[in-house]
């Protein structure tokens, strides 16, 4: 690291997306959801804890109302590979699913596992309709037959931090994403 060179960034490899290119991104996304839901009733999703920054900063942008909502699941154990069975640590418990068209925010799909699990889960539990928007794609991990509705930016197979995004609980307050130095988790 050269240009962020603190104990914070500790870790990181190079930035593999900037705050700036991150606005652009985000702006982006946020002007097709304000067009494609603009006569709908959005619920803006959050999957915690990876998806705070990236739904803070898109809700911000929308040109449309919409009401948020949070669920905790796991899929990661420890590490950087992905466990395969989803937890729901933190359920949605509302009454009024019916009338609302529901939009998962996402940080990064991966295998897929998630994405394609909770959009049934959602479905099932009367959603009125159910996509997902995620900020970063690694296409070339995935494990079952999951597209997300909105994509931010696809990215090769690294283990990325920073944006929300962590590895064992740290980096999530880098405001870029950055790749993580493999000496951190082959430790
Ligand atoms: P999936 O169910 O395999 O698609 O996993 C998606 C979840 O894995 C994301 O919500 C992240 O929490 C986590 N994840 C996947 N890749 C990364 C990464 O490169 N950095 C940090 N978390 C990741
Ligand atoms: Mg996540």
């Amino acid at each position: 690291m050269t240009d962020h060179n603190t104990l914070r960034d500790e870790g990181v490899e190079r930035i593999l997306i900037s705050e700036e290119e991150l606005d652009r991104i985000v702006s982006g996304l946020a002007e097709r959801i304000s067009e494609d839901y603009k006569d709908k009733t959005l619920l803006m999703l959050c999957i915690l804890k990876g998806s705070i920054v990236f739904m803070g900063d898109l809700m911000k942008k929308l040109t449309i109302p919409c009401e948020i909502d949070c669920m905790k699941v796991s899929s990661y154990g420890k590490g950087t590979v992905s466990g395969g069975r989803i937890n729901i640590l933190l359920d949605l418990h509302r009454s009024d699913l019916s009338e609302k068209d529901i939009l998962i925010i996402e940080d990064i799909i991966d295998s897929g596992k998630t994405l394609s699990y909770l959009v049934e889960y959602l479905k099932i539990n009367g959603a009125r309709s159910v996509k997902s928007v995620a900020l970063l794609d690694k296409p070339s991990r995935r494990e079952v037959d999951y597209k997300p509705d909105y994509t931010g930016l696809e990215i090769p197979d690294e283990f990325v931090i920073g944006y929300g995004l962590d590895y064992a609980e740290k980096y999530r307050s880098l405001p870029y994403v950055g790749i993580l130095k493999r000496e951190v988790y082959m430790k």
